[in-house]
């Protein structure tokens, strides 16, 4: 039986896993890199990073494996989606590339709108409004403040097809992160021509596009001496880290929705046809199974909002955590468990880096609303853990509002791995939640596009199929779902109040 790689190009490092056809993992390392931010609201990597990560990674997960180099048999890349990279004619990196959480772009966002003749148009031509983390938006923003450097781009890459074009020599993406950059025709899964033209941006800029299963090229020979692989083995399209970490939670069918808590937190769900928010307030993107979408919210800090309680708050649990020897969290959540439901009272806005599902607002900020002197920690984590639990029901409940049936919800990341937590997702929900054996993720994920594009299974939903299965579910407790029913829409009412305060405030920040 063949090895397949999954090599997940990340924000912080990249991750490679070896699986075997079975889904059996043989081996994971993970090679962190440095994110540069220089100014405020920048964010950007040097590629060359990821390259040299990809190449230490797969070389150590071969040795850690003790995989047999010749029995590798395809290779799946994902990646953080929305990046640029910009090649010269030359292939070389012209400058370090902007990435899916730089807030540089907002005049560009108007931009597009304007060319594209409205949001609405916009929104019919690509299936989504514009973001400032998306794609053409940094390719405008360097044709606006770099001219030297767009002048002298040939080609424009995500950050995981840089790495692919570093193994094969090929320029190539594929359906599920090529629809994060605003130039795809996401229902005819091809690049928009019209939208392209309204920009005057040249095709040429961008990559072939196939669908996620398909071989997008073979290991060059350079590349199989710098990695300790041979030659030719094949690399399949791969997909965005969301659309590819729903292929490793098994979210290749209707009804069947995730809810994951990591830093930021996604609820993920597959749709047969092509479902648009007319409202431009989740993502509709390719899945990664051939023919079919997908839908999205995002909230940009909703693990990441308890990291800042740890980190800022929890001083007490992260000493005690380490003296026991045991995860902080695990002491935060017990903590926050013997609040009641709904904290007394206090609610906590989880917009630590403004918001994008379903406010698309970057001047959103993070509060505390209805503090007394009643509350203590326990009601302060508690808090947060339910504000975060909100803003995810907001996107499930706008997908529901999409008519996309939800019939079981699988929980990955952090906000699974506590029970208690586990719990406030089903209330807060109103749903039955579960959990999946399969803990890898976006690496997970492409491992098995890898298994299917090179034919140990039919499909990808075949091998998804053989590998992953429910191992865990948390009904509903519904005394505390009619109470969270109840609080729920107050939630909703405070950053509505609160908007027009947060864009004032924006402006009063030197
Ligand atoms: C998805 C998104 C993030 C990045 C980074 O739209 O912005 O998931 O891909 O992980």
């Amino acid at each position: 039986m063949g090895v397949y790689l999954g090599i997940d190009i990340g924000t912080s490092g990249t991750k490679t896993l070896a699986i075997r056809g079975n889904g059996k993992i043989l081996a994971s390392a993970t090679i962190e890199y440095p994110l540069s931010s220089p100014r405020p609201g920048w964010s950007e990597q040097d590629p060359e990073h990821w390259w040299d990560a990809a190449k230490k990674s797969v070389r150590r997960v071969l040795r850690d494996g003790k995989i047999k180099p010749t029995s590798v048999a395809g290779i799946g890349l994902s990646g953080q989606m929305h990046g640029s990279v910009f090649l010269d004619s030359r292939q070389r990196v012209i400058r370090p590339a902007l990435l899916w959480n730089d807030q540089r772009t907002a005049a560009e966002c108007d931009e597009i709108e304007r060319l594209a003749g409205g949001r609405s148009k916009l929104i019919r031509m690509v299936a989504n409004p514009a973001l400032t983390g998306f794609t053409a938006p940094k390719i405008l923003w360097l044709r606006n403040h770099e001219p030297r450097h767009f002048d002298r781009t040939r080609q424009v890459l995500l950050p995981k097809d840089y790495v692919r074009f570093r193994l094969t020599g090929e320029f190539a993406t594929e359906v599920s992160d090529a629809s994060g950059t605003l130039l795809l025709d996401v229902r005819r899964r091809r690049w928009s021509r019209s939208l392209l033209q309204k920009l005057e941006l040249d095709p040429d800029l961008l990559p072939a596009v196939y669908e996620s299963e398909e071989v997008s090229g073979r290991l060059s020979g350079i590349a199989a001496s710098a990695l300790g692989l041979p030659q030719g083995v094949p690399v399949v399209g791969g997909g965005g880290d969301q659309a590819a970490g729903a292929v490793g939670n098994g979210i290749v069918r209707r009804g069947v929705i995730s809810a994951t808590m990591g830093t930021s937190g996604v609820v993920f769900a597959h749709s047969d046809g092509i479902e648009i928010d007319p409202g431009g307030r989740v993502h509709t993107f390719c899945h990664a199974v051939r023919g079919q979408w997908h839908v999205m919210g995002v909230v940009l800090a909703a693990g990441g909002s308890l990291q800042w309680y740890r980190n800022q708050l929890a001083e007490a649990a992260v000493s005690a955590a380490r003296r026991k020897k045991v995860d902080p969290y695990e002491l935060i959540t017990a903590e926050a468990a013997t609040a009641p439901a709904g904290s007394e009272g206090l609610y906590f806005l989880p917009y630590l880096t403004g918001e994008r599902t379903p406010h698309a607002d970057p001047h959103a900020r993070g509060a505390w609303i209805g503090l007394s002197l009643r509350h203590g920690r326990a009601h302060l984590a508690r808090s947060v853990i339910e504000g975060a639990t909100y803003a995810m029901r907001d996107s499930l409940e706008i997908i529901k509002g999409m008519n996309i049936p939800v019939r079981e919800i699988r929980l990955s990341g952090g906000g699974a791995r506590s029970e208690f937590w586990r719990q406030v997702q089903a209330d807060v929900y109103g749903h039955k939640v579960v959990t999946i054996n399969a803990e890898e993720g976006p690496a997970f994920g492409v491992a098995l596009l890898a298994a299917a594009g090179t034919g140990a299974y039919k499909d990808v939903v075949e091998a998804c199929r053989a590998t992953i299965r429910v191992v865990s579910g948390t009904p509903v407790h519904s005394p505390t779902r009619r109470r969270y029913n109840r609080l729920y829409p107050q939630y909703g009412r405070l950053y509505r109040s609160l908007k027009d305060d947060f864009d004032r405030m924006s402006q009063l920040v030197d």
